[in-house]
């Protein structure tokens, strides 16, 4: 009697289509050892809780190509779920109204208590949450291999610009590259975060890189600004050019190079490689930059989907993002900090332990700059345009003076 009744339910499940599953599609440029490491926790994170992960990487440092990337989904009316991005992207695009509402979970979570008001600058628009931040990461430090500069005879840490360079000078005289560097504008454009924040403190750096003040960019201190890049330009090798910034920190790691200046995940590269702070390598602010951090932040911004299941995952990913134990698992392997200030520092070692300080420091004392070179000081447009300066300065195009007239018209970009 029962029989028919079981077979027709078991037939009209059979018939129902399987319930979809969740999923995000992540545009990213995470595509270096260490990167794709740290990226790996959090997809590893969401897959526990069923969302499907649909990697999008587009590699390039710094993330000019994925940007070009997003613009093109975009326009093709077919925006990812999920986009990795920096500081002045986030608001470009949140201005054009495209970017999913967090409040809800936001509020849940309560990230206005967590998130430092730094990166909050970032996060939101009009008072709307529209990205979850998942990292702080710095542009003014200095790694360097512990081994090569012993070999050198560079005992002690340099505190200033021109010990750095006396440093660098005996590590090429030991027969090593003295400064490994990847000859691409974003790469050159770190560099000179430091050696503005150096050169001119920070109240020049504010002045001249984030309020565009012509009169402090077309000052000496700037002229010196570039004179002291053409002194870093003497201390690299001569294959720099368009070498990615992880194969030269690669060079560190092996012991060709002496130093390499760049920003925090070059750390992660020194992880993956599993080099240990104090034994085989050091890290320490860019000389003259004690006490100061150029920050930039990763963030995640979701753009509006019609599918409400679509906004399901993507809330899901933003509150992945946001866990604190994720939020330190993420950020020992990436080299940066937390994007929360309430993550313990035990899980990090020195060079993670000294971020975290810094930072909440540098918070306090209203030394906390966004990086130029990293989208957190000007809009895209114009850091564009000071790449492209810096770059032609950097390989010998222009000479300083040349360059300080054009970094002046290019703040009018
Ligand atoms: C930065 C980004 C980092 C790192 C780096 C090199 O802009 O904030 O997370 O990926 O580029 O690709």
């Amino acid at each position: 009697m029962n029989k028919p009744i079981v077979t027709l339910a078991i037939a009209s499940a059979m018939a129902l289509p399987a319930a979809a599953q969740q999923n995000v599609e992540v545009l990213h440029w995470w595509t270096s050892g260490g990167e794709a490491a740290a990226l790996n926790v959090l997809k590893g994170n969401l897959e526990k809780q069923g969302v499907k992960w649909n990697d999008m990487p587009v590699a390039g440092g710094g993330g000019e190509a994925a940007m070009t990337a997003v613009r093109a989904r975009v326009t093709a009316g077919n925006p990812p779920t999920a986009v990795q991005m920096l500081g002045f992207d986030i608001q470009d695009w949140a201005k054009q109204g495209v970017l999913a509402d967090m409040n809800d979970l936001a509020a849940k979570e309560n990230w206005d208590k967590t998130v430092p008001a730094a990166l909050q600058k970032f996060s939101k628009f009009g008072g709307n949450w529209i990205a979850a931040p998942v990292n702080i990461h710095s542009t003014n430090w200095i790694w360097a291999n512990k081994k090569v500069l012993a070999k050198a005879g560079v005992t002690a840490e340099p505190k200033t610009f021109d010990e750095f360079i006396a440093a660098a000078e005996k590590v090429q005289k030991a027969g090593f590259v003295a400064i490994a560097h990847g000859g691409q504008p974003w790469q050159e454009a770190t560099i000179f975060d430091g050696v503005a924040l150096s050169t001119g403190g920070v109240d020049y750096y504010r002045k001249a890189f984030i309020e565009l003040d012509a009169k402090a960019l077309a000052s000496p201190t700037t002229l010196k600004v570039f004179d002291r890049m053409s002194q870093i330009r003497k201390l690299v090798d001569k294959d720099f050019s368009g070498r990615d910034w992880n194969v030269a920190s690669g060079m560190v790691i092996s012991g060709k190079a002496g130093f390499q200046i760049m920003g925090d995940w070059a750390k992660g590269e020194f992880v993956t490689a599993k080099k240990v702070p104090g034994k085989d390598l050091l890290c320490y602010r860019f000389p003259g930059t004690q006490g100061v951090v150029s920050f930039n932040t990763d963030q995640f911004a979701m753009f509006k989907q019609k599918d409400a299941d679509k906004t399901g995952a993507q809330m899901k990913l933003a509150s992945a993002i946001m866990e604190p134990g994720f939020q330190s698992a993420f950020n020992v392997v990436k080299g940066s900090a937390p994007a929360r200030s309430d993550v313990p520092d035990t899980a990090f070692d020195d060079c993670g332990k000294k971020a975290i300080k810094d930072v909440a420091e540098a918070s306090k004392n209203n030394t906390l700059v966004g990086s130029m070179a990293h989208g957190h000081a000007v809009p895209a447009s114009i850091k564009n345009a000071f790449y492209d300066v810096i770059t032609r300065h950097f390989n010998g195009q222009i000479d300083s003076k040349k360059a300080v007239t054009e970094l002046v018209s290019a703040s009018k970009t």
